[in-house]
């Protein structure tokens, strides 16, 4: 029997949730997933962004819907879950793509702020994933499986100075992806989850790392800072929203239907050195 590979990464039909998705990579995602086929809800807490994202997907034919949602509040991700099976038809993709980032030097690293970073981070991941299984696996109120890709970082993977709350969230993202992926194989769930590692994308989150370290004193400007960080990645250049997009619709598709609990590196290169 022959395979029609093109079949086999498109989205026709699925719906999917993209936290984070106002701006940013989220955006790019979200836009690529309904290119690929998927109807869209985009939530962010960023309201007047977000709802003017979704009305720019509507005017292109696109299925899109926005909500205001603040991923760290469990009572939101209830309603969020079920709005979109109501006004969308399902729940077959979740992206956890919101975050922040901000550094410090771990001595000068408040505890809140390092709780603040953990919340949205991990927590927010977290409970995106347990809503979203409950609603996908068999007798949920979606119920048909899905796939579910959870933004890691190359700070998932390796150490950054003065990035320790940050690196602390990204690796128990990975590792937490691991954990559903294993769990929701093992109970025959049909859903599958695994994380996605960029490296330096130009979004405000990508300029906004550069110009930590001048404001830490640890280069005079963001140019010094690009240009260091720039020889690190074999590749030599920032990353753009679209190549994570990419990824994101790989996974989500049924071309990936026997990976789960991977990692995929969106780096230039960063980590294979
Ligand atoms: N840009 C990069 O270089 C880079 C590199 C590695 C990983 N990432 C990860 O990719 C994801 C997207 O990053 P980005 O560069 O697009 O950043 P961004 O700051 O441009 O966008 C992040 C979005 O998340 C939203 N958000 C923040 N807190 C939220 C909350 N509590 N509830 C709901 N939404 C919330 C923001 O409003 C914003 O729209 C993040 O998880 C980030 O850590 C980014």
């Amino acid at each position: 029997m022959t395979t029609d590979y093109r079949k086999l990464f498109a989205l026709d039909g699925k719906v999917a949730l993209v936290t984070g998705g106002s701006r940013g990579i989220g955006a790019e995602i979200a836009r690529a997933l309904s290119s690929a086929g998927a109807a869209v809800m985009v939530t962010d807490i960023l309201e007047k962004e977000g709802q003017g994202f979704a009305e720019e997907l509507r005017s292109q034919g696109i299925r899109a819907e926005f909500l205001k949602q603040d991923v760290v509040v469990e009572s939101q991700w209830e309603e969020t879950v079920a709005a979109t099976v109501k006004k969308l038809g399902g729940l077959d993709i979740l992206v956890n793509n919101a975050g922040i980032e901000k550094m410090n030097f771990i001595t000068e690293t408040t505890l809140e702020e390092f709780q603040k970073i953990l919340d949205v981070n991990v927590s927010g991941v977290f409970l995106g994933c347990k809503h979203a299984v409950r609603a996908m696996r068999p007798g949920g109120i979606a119920g048909n499986g899905g796939s579910i890709m959870n933004l890691s970082s190359i700070a998932g993977l390796v150490g950054i100075i003065a990035l320790g709350a940050y690196n602390a969230s990204k690796g128990a993202v990975r590792l937490l992806t691991k954990s559903v992926a294993v769990e929701c194989a093992q109970l025959k769930t049909g859903i599958r989850c695994n994380s996605v590692h960029p490296g330096l994308i130009k979004t405000n989150m990508g300029d906004h790392f550069l110009q930590n370290f001048v404001d830490l004193k640890l280069v005079k400007t963001t140019q010094d800072s690009e240009d260091a960080f720039m020889k690190s990645i074999p590749m030599g250049h920032w990353g753009q929203p679209q190549d994570i997009a990419a990824a994101m619709v790989y996974l989500a598709s049924d071309a990936a239907r026997y990976v789960t609990g991977a990692e995929i590196h969106v780096d230039g290169g960063f980590f294979a050195t």
